[in-house]
């Protein structure tokens, strides 16, 4: 049997698919229904893509979704670890999953993702969680289906993870989230290294995806309904590298912009060191490409910049963001700002909050500072006391508000294209949707309009969010 395997990619996995799929009808035959599965993630846009292609594949091989974890008979977690507590919540579930599998011994549990390229991890799931039936890292969750098979003809614990990548699997199956809208990955890993990060550890060296097959890509989604396209990438700026072709992401941009049905085009994440002028020059003439940059700051101290290794400093990202806003008045800026980097003073956290007020970004993701082992910040001397780190979250968070607040309300009473996404959860009657910068606006509307762009008034600004209504034509 062995030498009918092929070698080659994606052939060998979609015939592992379609051995899996054999024994999973066999099964639904014996148990009269198809037996369910649940991907839980945690972490970043990557892993939520990555996690719609766990779930593709769960699907072509027969599985089907369920509710709950405690209630699938699959359960796969797909990890992530920039911080350092994540662990934790993860083995808490783990753990809780002991007594659904007691009830159902077929239960097959799953753990993959970041957390799995650090060995050890793997070993703790090795020596005490032994009822963990498949673990797998970053680089291979193209494989599930080979892994799968091999846990259910062995019964053992598969463990299958890689030190780096070999390859770009194209053209496997993905089941996505949301009809409307979807994630494309320009980029796999990252290069960067910044000093606290943990990323490049755990999603290896970057790699790019040809051209063709992005776009190819994009037109399939288009072609099946989705108007919004977010292109993912740990720095989608250094797009490119490596690739035969000569292409910029700039240059990448423009002809994603260029594909018909495609409404809405986002990026995210453009490291501050290198966003072109090229790239600020497509955005600004393509309508398509949503005004909205997500740039993360980290934090607004030079001395601090160096010492994480972002290569930009105070000055260059202020110069940054003035070229962009000269360029496109109406951009939305948002970031990411670490607060209790080691040895951050006063000084340069009032340099971080210097430089939140002057850009007046509309949301901003502010971290605790997290001493992620691995990474060479842990090593650092001079880690801030919680106390302090705590009273600069706050400021910061207040500042942060405040800004967000008085930026959301010169919009009030402006007509803007929404993207419904869905229904309300806690309103009846209303649905709730996307504005080009991201922000979310619910609104009275029928359940037929989720998945169109609509025009909404923005009646009442709620600081991070806004309630409006629809311009009465569309209603
Ligand atoms: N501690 C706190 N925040 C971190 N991030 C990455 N690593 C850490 C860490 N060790 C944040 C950065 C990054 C975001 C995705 O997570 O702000 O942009
Ligand atoms: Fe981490 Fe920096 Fe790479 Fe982002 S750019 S993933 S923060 S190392």
């Amino acid at each position: 049997m062995e030498n009918l395997i092929p070698n080659e990619e994606p052939l060998r996995q979609e015939y592992f698919m379609s051995e899996v799929n054999d024994i999973i009808h066999a099964k639904a035959i014996d148990r009269g229904v198809y037996p369910t599965y649940k991907v839980v993630t945690f972490g970043c846009q990557m892993n939520a893509r990555d996690s719609e292609k766990l779930s593709g594949i769960l699907s072509g091989i027969g599985y089907i979704e369920a509710e709950t974890e405690e209630d699938a008979d699959l359960v796969l977690f797909n990890t992530c670890t920039v911080r350092e507590n994540a662990n934790d919540r993860l083995y808490g579930r783990v753990g809780q999953l002991k007594k659904s599998k007691e009830k159902n011994p077929d239960m097959i549990i799953g753990i993959c993702g970041c957390m799995m390229q650090e060995a050890e991890e793997v070993e703790k799931i090795k020596k005490s969680y032994r009822h963990v039936d498949l673990v797998f890292g970053t680089h291979n969750i193209y494989k599930l289906a080979e892994i799968l098979f091999e846990h259910l003809t062995t019964k053992k614990q598969v463990v299958n993870v890689m030190e780096s990548a070999e390859m770009i699997v194209e053209k496997l199956p993905n089941k996505r989230e949301f009809a409307f809208k979807s994630g494309v990955n320009i980029t796999f890993g990252c290069n960067n290294f910044c000093s606290y990060c943990i990323v490049p550890y755990v999603r290896g060296r970057e790699r790019s995806r040809k051209p063709e097959e992005i776009i190819d890509e994009i037109k399939g989604l288009v072609a099946d309904g989705v108007k919004e396209i977010m292109l993912l990438g740990q720095n989608v700026n250094s797009y490119g590298r490596g690739l035969d072709e000569e292409i910029s992401f700039a240059t990448l941009l423009d002809r994603i912009a260029q594909i018909d049905g495609l409404e809405r085009l986002r990026f995210m994440t453009p490291h501050p060191k290198d966003l072109s002028d090229e790239v600020i020059d497509v955005m600004k003439k393509n309508k398509k490409i949503c005004k909205h940059l997500h740039l993360p700051l980290q934090s607004g101290s030079s001395e601090i910049l160096k010492k994480m290794n972002r290569v930009y400093n105070k000055e260059g990202y202020l110069d940054l963001v003035r070229r962009i806003k000269a360029a496109i008045p109406d951009i939305s800026l948002t970031t990411d700002i670490i607060v209790g980097f080691p040895g951050e003073t006063e000084r340069d956290f009032l340099d971080t909050l210097d430089v939140v007020k002057e850009v007046r970004y509309d949301s901003a993701f502010t971290f605790i500072y997290s001493k992620r082992s691995g990474t060479p910040a842990a090593k650092m001397d001079d880690q801030i006391d919680p106390k302090v780190i705590k009273d600069r979250f706050d400021r910061l968070l207040k500042t942060v508000q405040d800004i967000a607040a008085e930026n959301t309300k010169k919009n009030e009473g402006k007509c803007m294209p929404v993207l419904v996404e869905g229904k309300n959860d806690h309103l009846d009657g209303y649905l709730s949707g996307k504005l080009e910068n991201n922000l979310t606006v619910h609104f009275k509307g029928q359940e037929r309009l989720i998945g169109e762009i609509v025009d909404v008034i923005l009646d009442e600004a709620k600081g991070f969010y806004y309630m409006g209504h629809i311009k009465t034509s569309e209603a």
